[in-house]
């Protein structure tokens, strides 16, 4: 049986991080992958986060299956941090995997009720989108992001391509700091691109994997909350592998906000995927996310060190932004103090890419997206100046 499998084509970043650990260079330097890294370069397990686990150590007294949902403890705290106030009547939701695992959740639940419609996504978007697309064969869309021109959204092409969205269609949205871009819509445009879709009838499904990353933790939220508002039906997939730094606890929370007299029946739904995927979702780095956001000093904590990174994050694009200024005698590098979250499209091409890393030993993703907490204050004018060169 098993010989009849072909080989998978490989991860792309998977791979480049292979290639970066290879690499002899001591001067090398890893933009690639999506992980959060302090000037040191290490990925910290936040302290809230560590105050957590050990309280948990001393007063966890059954490890015990939780509910097929998870904790609803956490479910609710997650709701509200997302959220807000107001919607506890109309959100179903299940703990899952990452968020990853509220992504394929997500999709599953949509092809269980609608499984001619579409599902749109922007191009460029986090490979793994598609990817899950894909194998669960979905019918799917893609409408145009990115303006290579400006590395800008490109606004005019997404609603065009939006345009074509018949009710029904699913409609799959980064909440903030779109992946791999950078470049995020203006609160305008998504009240414009609201107004499309609720005229479409679409259903909007809301990646949020980056909430405080990008402009704070209630501002990243803004547009998912508008469309919460918007939509009689909306799918949120939320991640806490980043904001609260617990990767590999896979902590996730796919909500599913319907009318309040259906609310049960969705939930049942949700429930009956996670018995059919996984059974009880992963428990661990949900309850240290319960025990941060229900303990006021443990809460400010974390929120003060969201910050910090958040802050580093900013402060590291000005500094890039400002070198590349300097290095190519140009402006046209200032876009990089303009995105928001971890990543930037460069806009550089594939060749310029391979350059960068066979003769500087700088790695990034093939498309030029760059991990900016890769850098630290000593790296930005080494990345600046071998931009320069050969793309100067
Ligand atoms: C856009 C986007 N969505 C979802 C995820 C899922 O994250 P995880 O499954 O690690 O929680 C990621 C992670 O890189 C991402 O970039």
């Amino acid at each position: 049986m098993l010989e009849s499998l072909n080989p998978q084509p490989q991860d792309k970043i998977l791979a480049l991080i292979a290639m970066f650990r290879d690499d002899p260079r001591t001067d090398k330097i890893d933009l690639g992958v999506g992980v959060y890294k302090d000037a040191t370069g290490l990925t910290p397990v936040m302290r809230a986060v560590k105050a957590a686990e050990k309280k948990l150590w001393e007063v966890e007294t059954t490890k015990t299956y939780t509910g097929l949902a998870g904790e609803p403890a956490y479910n609710a705290a997650m709701v509200g941090l997302i959220l807000g106030e107001g919607f506890s009547d109309r959100a179903a939701s299940v703990a899952t995997p990452g968020g990853t695992g509220a992504i394929r959740q997500a999709l599953e639940l949509i092809r269980m009720a609608a499984p001619k419609a579409k599902v749109w996504m922007s191009n460029p978007t986090w490979p793994n989108h598609p990817s899950i697309v894909k194998y669960l064969g979905m019918p799917a869309a893609e409408y145009r992001y990115f303006d290579a021109a400006t590395r800008g959204v490109d606004f005019a092409g997404l609603m065009a391509d939006l345009d074509g969205v018949a009710a029904g269609d699913a409609v799959l949205l980064h909440g903030c700091c779109h992946n791999p871009t950078g470049a995020n819509l203006s609160q305008d445009q998504w009240d414009q691109v609201i107004a499309l879709l609720q005229r479409k009838g679409a259903v909007p499904l809301v990646d949020l994997a980056y909430q405080g990353f990008g402009d704070g933790l209630d501002a990243d939220a803004e547009a998912t909350r508008k469309v919460a508002a918007a939509f009689p039906e909306v799918l949120i997939a939320a991640s806490c592998s980043k904001n609260f730094g617990i990767y590999r606890e896979r902590t996730g929370i796919l909500i599913a906000l319907t009318s309040p007299d259906r609310k049960a029946v969705v939930q049942g739904n949700l429930n009956f995927l996670n018995r059919q995927n996984y059974s009880f979702p992963p428990d661990h780095g949900a309850r240290l996310v319960t025990m941060i956001l229900e303990d006021p000093a443990l809460t400010a904590d974390w929120k003060a060190e969201l910050e910090e990174v958040r802050q580093n994050m900013l402060s590291l694009r000005k500094q890039l932004a400002d070198e590349l200024r300097r290095a190519t005698n140009s402006d046209r590098f200032d876009f990089v103090a303009d995105h928001r979250g971890m990543f930037s499209r460069l806009g550089l091409t594939e060749e310029q890419v391979v350059t960068l890393r066979e003769k500087h030993g700088i790695y990034m993703v093939g498309d030029s997206r760059i991990n900016i907490a890769g850098l630290n204050a000593g790296t930005v004018p080494v990345l600046a100046a071998a931009i320069a060169q050969v793309a100067g």
